[in-house]
């Protein structure tokens, strides 16, 4: 089943075609993933799918409903979550408490630092549930500025999965990650989509998109130039063109 349908999808800044007429869609419980050079409009397609930027033009609606329009907090709310390709969480709290945060989110989306309301015992065995089922148990208690990118970014995720989303969208989760951290962290995204959430995953790494998706979808310019499975977008020939043309 369609979980999102993106429908000609444009974004324009200043002229500059950013996206350009995208149409794709995402299934119910698949990893979706978004290949494309440096510029290509990736982070761009998060954004206008999330309501961080109004689109030019087109269409995008999540189960059925259109979503252009609706405000970040709002989608959010309708169970589409997301992470950034640079990673904040708060710095100065301990895992547990950047996951608290966001449980606080769901509930307010403006009250972020009131986090005491929400210290009750089916909150905590939440929060309990979701820091084991991401691996996170033994960094529960520290201090997010001081844990390697690879546990920051897991606690990205948790913090996006408190919200309970329906679909996840995930900016280049391994980029700067040491390989075995990338694996890991790769394990979890599958994980995720096992508990029947979807993803779209923005991914450098052609090994681990390969691996992980069924389905890809390539950006250049803006625009769609591709899609398909791992083994039609790896020798197509648009899709090559695209890659060796932005090196040398
Ligand atoms: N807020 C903005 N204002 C103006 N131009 C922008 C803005 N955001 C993105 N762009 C431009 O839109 C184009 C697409 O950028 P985007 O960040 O979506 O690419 P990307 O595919 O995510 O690239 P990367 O792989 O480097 O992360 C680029 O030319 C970029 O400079
Ligand atoms: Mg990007």
């Amino acid at each position: 089943m369609v979980l999102l349908r993106v429908e000609g999808l444009s974004k324009e800044f200043d002229g500059l075609k950013a996206l350009d007429r995208v149409s794709f869609t995402a299934e119910e419980q698949e990893i979706l993933g978004i290949i494309g050079p440096n510029g290509a409009g990736k982070t761009t397609l998060f954004n206008v799918i999330t309501g961080v930027y109004p689109a030019t033009g087109g269409e995008v609606s999540f189960r059925g409903d259109s979503i252009l329009g609706k405000k970040p907090h709002q989608i959010s709310r309708l169970g589409i979550g997301r992470t950034f390709q640079i990673v904040r969480p708060f710095p100065n709290l301990d895992v547990e408490t950047n996951i608290l945060v966001a449980y606080g989110h769901r509930f307010y989306p403006h009250l972020w630092n009131s986090t005491l309301p929400f210290r009750q015992p089916d909150i905590q065995k939440e929060i309990d549930a979701l820091i084991e089922s991401t691996g996170l148990q033994p960094y529960a208690k520290q201090l997010a500025k001081n844990l390697p990118l690879g546990i920051k970014k897991r606690v990205e995720i948790a913090r996006a999965l408190a919200l309970k989303p329906r679909l996840l969208l995930l900016d280049e989760p391994s980029g700067g990650l040491r390989f075995e951290e990338s694996v890991q962290l790769m394990d979890l995204i599958r994980k995720v989509r096992d508990q029947g959430i979807s993803v779209l995953l923005i991914e450098h790494n052609m090994q681990v998109v390969m691996d992980l998706c069924k389905r890809i979808v390539v950006l250049d310019h803006g625009s769609k130039i591709a899609e398909g499975s791992p083994e039609e977008i790896r020798s197509n020939p648009r899709v090559i063109e695209a890659y060796l043309g932005k090196e040398g």
